[in-house]
């Protein structure tokens, strides 16, 4: 595997599912976390980060753990940091280098450029500049305001950039990265759905015995797939909780609990929508819906998880995002989510995650090999609390009922539209979803009469991960179609809007 430490850029990740594209595990660490004798490591990449190597609180690894042992690749503060710790010179500069460059001369025949053109565009955003390299290092690379675009080391195999790779502006990072980790660290590109069910599935074998497991079901793909890949380890020693709680969307808890029976699995479902409407009631602020589902949905999970008393461990469909992100050293708290609750402590159970090295599309490829229906693992992401952050104001079952109506329209909608190329609208976008603006009501008139009701607006966005997102351009005959079919059919409104913000400034949910 490719170990990548991870000083604080916020592009981290992205290198890591460049890593995993060229089918090589890898792992995100922190940047003082390099483990030490571990023998399938074959090379080390090191990260960017939001410091100059000169602030007082610059993260500092030790390089001597892996310099001259593995192949290591520096990038931007990771080529800066090795720089300056050889007894080359960073210097703070007053202008921030960001965009685009182009590399106007490299080393012909170094490996790290196999199969590069003349010229080749390169993304750069750093504030410090290289101005002088180890003694044992030479330039192999620069652009025209850039001396030090890359270098190398004459003594071990040691690469750095100043660029970053594994951006899409930098047209052919990939390609660099590849020539790293395939030809450099000599990766075999094992990695691949099929190995990794027959692997995890034996190693889930093992580890469980005849355990029994408990896990929570929420109807998104990262649950279900690691509820079919346990359900093929230990078969009905696994049983699967799945909580209503009166906030998912129109129909879907009996659709989805048909879908796991159909699957196979021993699924318990739980219509617990009387106490969190109950526990919602008046409750405005988006902060305090969220608290509030949280623990009504650990209260509930723990109630009917405490019922299987000889349960000896609890599975969770955790994937590699969500660990990165709470790891994250410069992370900052913009919106809690809530998907899994605390672990009811005295039942003293284990935690099983045999997603957490994956990423979402890795996930999806997973629960193909497994012959999951497509319908399931294409869904959209779907928010922990619901419905509950996508009414504005405080929840009612009526309210939610009437969001239910005009998200069921919408959703069937982008289904049934079929894009030029033959695929569905529904799978162009990444996410969508209709938002009740009940806190506001605009005129209308409908035959004769006037109205007076909420408006409804509609969220479809696309994204990778959902860290950044754009508004998606939904052909206007599509919005024409849902407009008119929402507000002839679903009483209470009486006008549809479309969200046109990005993420950032705006988030994807409303709440
Ligand atoms: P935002 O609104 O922060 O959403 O741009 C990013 C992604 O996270 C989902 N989301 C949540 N998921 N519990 C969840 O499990 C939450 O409280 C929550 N809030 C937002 C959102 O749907 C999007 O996919």
């Amino acid at each position: 595997k490719i170990i990548i430490l991870d000083f604080g850029s916020q592009t981290t990740q992205l290198i890591g599912r460049r890593v995993r594209e060229l089918d090589t595990f890898c792992e995100v660490l922190p940047y003082n976390k390099f483990p030490k004798d571990d023998p399938s490591v074959i090379g080390v990449i090191l990260s960017g980060s939001p410091y100059s190597v000169h602030d007082p609180e610059a993260f500092k690894a030790d390089l001597s753990q892996f310099v001259g042992r593995l192949p290591v690749l520096g990038i931007c503060y990771g080529a800066q940091f090795i720089a300056n710790s050889g007894g080359g010179k960073v210097e703070k500069t007053d202008t921030r280098e960001y965009g685009r460059a182009h590399l106007q001369w490299f080393e012909a025949g170094n490996p790290l450029f196999k199969g590069f053109d003349a010229n080749s565009q390169v993304w750069m955003s750093h504030g410090d500049t290289i101005t002088a390299i180890p003694s044992d290092c030479r330039v192999i690379a620069s652009t025209g305001s850039v001396k030090y675009a890359a270098y190398a080391s004459d003594t071990n195999p040691l690469w750095a950039v100043q660029f970053h790779p594994e951006v899409f502006h930098t047209t052919q990072g990939k390609q660099l990265l590849r020539n790293f980790v395939v030809d450099i660290c000599g990766s075999r590109q094992e990695w691949s759905p099929a190995s990794f069910v027959e692997t995890t599935v034996a190693e889930l074998k093992e580890q469980l015995g005849n355990d029994r497991v408990i896990l929570g079901l929420s109807g998104g793909v990262d649950s279900s797939v690691c509820a079919v890949l346990l359900n093929k380890a230990i078969g009905h020693n696994l049983t699967c909780i799945f909580v209503d709680h009166g906030m998912l969307r129109k129909n879907e808890f009996n659709k989805v609990m048909d879908a796991y029976q159909g699957l196979g699995l021993n699924v318990i479902g739980i219509d617990a929508s009387e106490k969190f409407f109950a526990d919602l009631a008046g409750v405005t602020d988006p902060e305090q819906k969220r608290k509030i589902i949280g623990r009504d949905f650990v209260e509930v999970f723990n109630a009917e998880a405490k019922k299987i008393t000889d349960a000896k461990w609890l599975a969770q469909g955790t994937i590699y995002p969500d660990r990165i992100e709470s790891l994250s050293i410069t992370g900052m708290v913009i919106k809690s989510h809530h998907n899994v609750g605390g672990l009811p402590k005295d039942m003293h159970l284990k935690l099983c995650e045999p997603l957490k090295w994956l990423f979402k599309d890795e996930v999806r490829r997973v629960g193909y090999e497994l012959g999951m229906p497509e319908r399931l693992i294409k869904r959209h992401p779907f928010p922990g609390p619901g419905l509950a952050v996508r009414i504005l104001g405080d929840i009612t079952r009526e309210r939610v009922s009437i969001l239910q109506e005009a998200d069921d329209i919408y959703l069937n909608n982008l289904v049934s539209y079929i894009c030029e190329d033959g695929e569905p609208l529904y799978d162009k976008v990444w996410q969508a979803g209709a938002v009740l603006l009940s806190n506001i009501r605009s005129v209308g008139v409908m035959g004769d009469e006037r109205t007076y009701e909420h408006p409804v607006a509609l969220r479809a966005v696309t994204s990778t991960d959902a860290m950044t997102a754009d508004w998606a351009r939904l052909p206007y005959d599509f919005l024409a179609k849902v407009s008119n079919e929402i507000i002839n059919k679903v009483k209470g409104v009486n006008r549809v809007c479309y969200d046109i913000s990005s993420k950032p400034p705006s988030t994807i949910e409303w709440e």
